[in-house]
C-alpha cells in the first residue's frame, strides 16, 4: 500500500505517553512487584533499572530507529531495510508474536476486569483460603475468565480501528493520567497503614546477599517484558513518530515512566503486606490470591475503605493492560492493513478474531480441562514461556544484531541526531552498547530461558 495516507502521533507528549502505555502494563504491576517479593527487595529493583538503562534503553533506541526510519508496519520495516536477505524474517516473527502475546495477556486483563466488578460487589471478602478457592474457581471456569478476555480484547479493538491519533493517541491520554492517579491514590492509602515503614524500608534498603545468578537473568527478561522490546511494537509506534521527535530522550523519558510506575507498584503492594504480616514473595499468583487478603486485613476497618482501594487497584490495572494491549494489535493491524490492502477496520477485525480465539484456549486452559495440558504446562503457561522467554529474547537480538552488524551505520547515525540537527555526544556510547552489550545480555537470557544456565 502507498504511505501517502499513513498518520503521525499528533504532539510529544502523545508520544511519550502512547509509547509508555505500551511499556507499562502488567509486567510492571503485576509480574514486577512479585519478582522483587521472590528477589530481595529494594536489590533487585536496582538490578532492574540498572538493566533497563544499559540494556533496554538501547535496544529500545535501535527499534525506534527501524520504525522511523521506514515508516511503515514492523515486517515491511524490516524486509525494507534488509534488501531481500533473511534479516526481513525479524518483522514477521514479531507480528506473530504480537498476535500470541495479545491471547494470553488478554486472558490475565480479563482477571483484572472481573476482579474490578468483583470488588464493587463486595465479592473480594473472606479469609485467605477464600480468595485462593475463589481465584482457581475464576480462572478455571468455562464463561466469566472468556468474557472478560474478549471485552477487553474488544475495547482494545475500538480504540485501534479509530487509528493512531483519534484513537490510540486519544486513548492513551485519557488513560495513562488515570491510571497514574489510582497508583497514587492506592500508594498513599498502604503507605500511610500502621506498620507500613518495614514494606517501605524493604522497597528502598537492598540486601544484596539476596542476589543470586537467577535474579541477574530475571531482572534481564524483565526489562524485555516491561519494555515490550523484541517484537516489533517499538517500531510499530516509531513509524508513527515524526522527524523532530528525539529518539533518545523518548526512550530515556519512557524508561524513566516504565521504572516509575514498577517502583510504585512496589510501594503499593510491599507497604500494605508487611503492614498485616503477609510475606510478599507468593509468585504470580500475589496479586489475585494475596493481595485480596492484604486489603481485606489493611483496610477493612473503615467502612468502604477496601473495596475502594481494591476497585481503584483492579481498575489501574486494567487500564495498564489496556495501553499495552493497544499497542500488541496495532502491530497485526498495521500489517496487514498495508500490506494486504484492506481497510483498517477489516484488518483490526481480523486481529480480534485470532486473538480472541488464541485467548479463549488459553482462559480454558485453566481449570482441570487435561486436553489444553502439554508437557506438564498448561496452554497459557506455554504461550507465556515461548513468548516471553524465547521470542522477545531472539526478536531483540536479531533487531540489535541488525541494527549495529547490517545496517548501514550512516542510517542509524541520522536517526539517532535527526540528520545531524541533534547533538551525537552519546552516540557512540549508544552503540558500543547496542552492538555488543545488549547482544550477550540477551543470549544469556535466551540460554536461561532455555533452562542451559
Ligand atoms: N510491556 C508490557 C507490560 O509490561 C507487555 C508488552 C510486551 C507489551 C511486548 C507489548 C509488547 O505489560
Amino acid at each position: 500500500m502507498s504511505q501517502h495516507n499513513r498518520s503521525n502521533f499528533g504532539s510529544k507528549l502523545g508520544v511519550i505517553l502512547a509509547t509508555a502505555g505500551s511499556a507499562v502494563g502488567l509486567g510492571n504491576v503485576w509480574r514486577f512487584p512479585y519478582l522483587a517479593g521472590e528477589n530481595g527487595g529494594a536489590a533487585f529493583i536496582l538490578l532492574y533499572i540498572l538493566c533497563v538503562l544499559l540494556l533496554g534503553i538501547p535496544c529500545m533506541i535501535c527499534e525506534f530507529a527501524v520504525g522511523r526510519h521506514s515508516h511503515t508496519n514492523a515486517a515491511r520495516a524490516f524486509q525494507k531495510m534488509s534488501n531481500g536477505t533473511p534479516w526481513g524474517l525479524i518483522g514477521y516473527v514479531g507480528v506473530l508474536t504480537g498476535v500470541l502475546i495479545t491471547g494470553y495477556y488478554a486472558v490475565v486483563a480479563g482477571w483484572c476486569g472481573h476482579y474490578v466488578f468483583a470488588s464493587a460487589i463486595g465479592h473480594l471478602d473472606g479469609n485467605p483460603e477464600y480468595f485462593k478457592q475463589y481465584f482457581n474457581d475464576i480462572s478455571g471456569d468455562a464463561v466469566i475468565p472468556v468474557f472478560w478476555a474478549i471485552l477487553m480484547i474488544v475495547i482494545t479493538h475500538f480504540v485501534v480501528v479509530r487509528g493512531v491519533q483519534s484513537g490510540i493517541e486519544k486513548a492513551s491520554k485519557m488513560m495513562m493520567p488515570m491510571l497514574f492517579v489510582l497508583l497514587l491514590v492506592v500508594v498513599v492509602c498502604s503507605c500511610m497503614l500502621p506498620g507500613a515503614s518495614k514494606g517501605i524500608e524493604y522497597v528502598f534498603n537492598p540486601d544484596f546477599s539476596k542476589i543470586s545468578a537467577d535474579s541477574i537473568i530475571d531482572a534481564l527478561g524483565q526489562t524485555f517484558f516491561s519494555m515490550s522490546i523484541g517484537m516489533g511494537c517499538l517500531c510499530t509506534y516509531a513509524s508513527y513518530f515524526k522527524e523532530d521527535t528525539n529518539l533518545t530522550s523518548a526512550a530515556v523519558q519512557i524508561s524513566g515512566i516504565s521504572i516509575l510506575v514498577a517502583v510504585l507498584a512496589a510501594l503499593m503492594i510491599f507497604p500494605a503486606a508487611f503492614a498485616v504480616g503477609i510475606e510478599p514473595d507468593a509468585g504470580p499468583s500475589l496479586i489475585f490470591i494475596t493481595l485480596p487478603n492484604v486489603f481485606e486485613q489493611a483496610f477493612g476497618g473503615i467502612p468502604f475503605l477496601a473495596e475502594i482501594v481494591s476497585i481503584a487497584f483492579y481498575l489501574m490495572l486494567v487500564l495498564a493492560a489496556l495501553t499495552s494491549l493497544i499497542s500488541l494489535h496495532e502491530v497485526g493491524t498495521a500489517y496487514l492493513h498495508e500490506e494486504k490492502n484492506i481497510s483498517r477496520r477489516k484488518a483490526a477485525w481480523i486481529v480480534t478474531g485470532v486473538c480472541s480465539l488464541i485467548c479463549i484456549f488459553c482462559s480454558l486452559s485453566f481449570g482441570d480441562r487435561e486436553w489444553l495440558h502439554f508437557f506438564g504446562g498448561t496452554l497459557f503457561s506455554w504461550f507465556d514461556f515461548v513468548t516471553g522467554q524465547l521470542m522477545l529474547p531472539i526478536g531483540g537480538l536479531f533487531t540489535t544484531l541488525f541494527v549495529c552488524w547490517y545496517v548501514d551505520k550512516k542510517i542509524i547515525y541520522d536517526q539517532y541526531t535527526n540528520r545531524g540537527h541533534l547533538s551525537s555526544g552519546t552516540f557512540p556510547l549508544f552503540f558500543f552498547c547496542a552492538k555488543f552489550f545488549c547482544p550477550v545480555c540477551i543470549i544469556l537470557i535466551f540460554l536461561n530461558g532455555l533452562g542451559l544456565l
